[in-house]
């Protein structure tokens, strides 16, 4: 197993930006949406509006209340503005779960250079955790998939992602299932590259001592791994996982002794200490030459 990490630098004014107190001002705009005390941060929006559709403003002010950028949520390619206007609606627990088009766009990026590398032709990408459904969009669109399918378990996660795709004539297969079931129905690919992509909620799996543990995402990432190579086992796969950047190091080790081949990517797109990463594995093959992990 080789295991190489690689970290992107990327200056950014969110640098300028620290821990979440130094974000608190007063005039934010309130529930209503007249000046008030309201912070919207994650708590607000994966707690009392967790089921709510956002406003514009509310998706704006998530923005600039906890990273200083309102348009921070800019998914499908467009900021909240332009999506909002063509009708585009989410939960506050999508603003908070989903990945932006930032983060989403290297990740597809990275996912391509190393799909590239497989002896199959024609990837198919499959976001077993599909929420909004943007990383999928961005894999998608780096990758030249012949097909994008998704799997979203929750009611009204579903009901919205499935009208955004609509709208936004994404090309995407949102199939509103548990991951598990949704695999099974599948079916066999041929000798398709199938690119797995996996970011189940973390629930209390990320702690500010030891980061993410990989045990206790929801369901556990070795569990999610188990059940995708049990069903397609015989396929040359690509697994793409989302990670914090700094990952509980036995939960890591537990995931990486799956595979002939992994690499771990961090990405400095947000302030120090709140970044994203991507663990890269291949089953059923391995990678003999090391793709370039190129910027976007
Ligand atoms: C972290 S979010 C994924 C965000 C996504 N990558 C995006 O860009 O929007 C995880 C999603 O998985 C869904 N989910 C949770 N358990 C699931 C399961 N067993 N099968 C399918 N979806 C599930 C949740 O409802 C949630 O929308």
């Amino acid at each position: 197993m080789a295991l190489s990490v690689v970290s992107y630098r990327w200056p950014a004014h969110h640098e300028l930006l620290t821990a979440r107190q130094d974000l608190r001002y007063a005039g934010v705009m309130s529930e209503s949406g007249r000046p008030g005390e309201q912070v919207y941060d994650r708590w607000l929006l994966l707690g009392e509006k967790r089921n709510e559709v956002l406003a514009l403003w509310e998706v704006q002010q998530y923005g600039r209340d906890s990273f200083g950028d309102p348009d921070y949520v800019s998914i499908y390619g467009l900021r909240p503005r332009e999506w909002y206007e063509r009708g585009v609606r989410i939960l506050g627990r999508t603003a908070v779960e989903c990945t932006r088009d930032r983060l989403a766009a290297l990740i597809g990026h990275d996912i391509a250079a190393v799909a590239q590398t497989a002896p199959a032709a024609s990837p198919i990408v499959a976001d077993l955790f599909a929420g909004s459904a943007n990383t999928l969009y961005w894999i998608k669109r780096h990758v030249g998939a012949r097909r994008a399918i998704g799997f979203e378990l929750d009611d009204a996660v579903f009901d919205l992602a499935w009208r955004n795709i609509a709208i936004m004539a994404l090309d995407i297969d949102l199939r509103h299932d548990d991951y598990q079931r949704g695999l099974q129905a599948l079916g066999q690919s041929g000798e398709d590259l199938l690119i797995v992509f996996v970011a189940p909620p973390w629930g209390h799996a990320l702690t500010g001592k030891s980061g993410l543990d990989l045990r206790r995402t929801q369901p556990p990432v070795a569990e999610i791994v188990d059940v995708t190579t049990a069903a397609f086992g015989s396929h040359k796969l690509l697994f793409a996982i989302q990670v914090f950047q700094t990952v509980e190091p036995d939960s890591l080790a537990e995931v990486t002794a799956r595979f002939p081949w992994s690499a771990l990517k961090v990405y400095d797109v947000n302030a120090p200490g709140h970044n994203h990463g991507l663990l890269l594995a291949t089953s059923g093959w391995t990678v003999t030459r090391t793709p370039a992990l190129p910027r976007s």
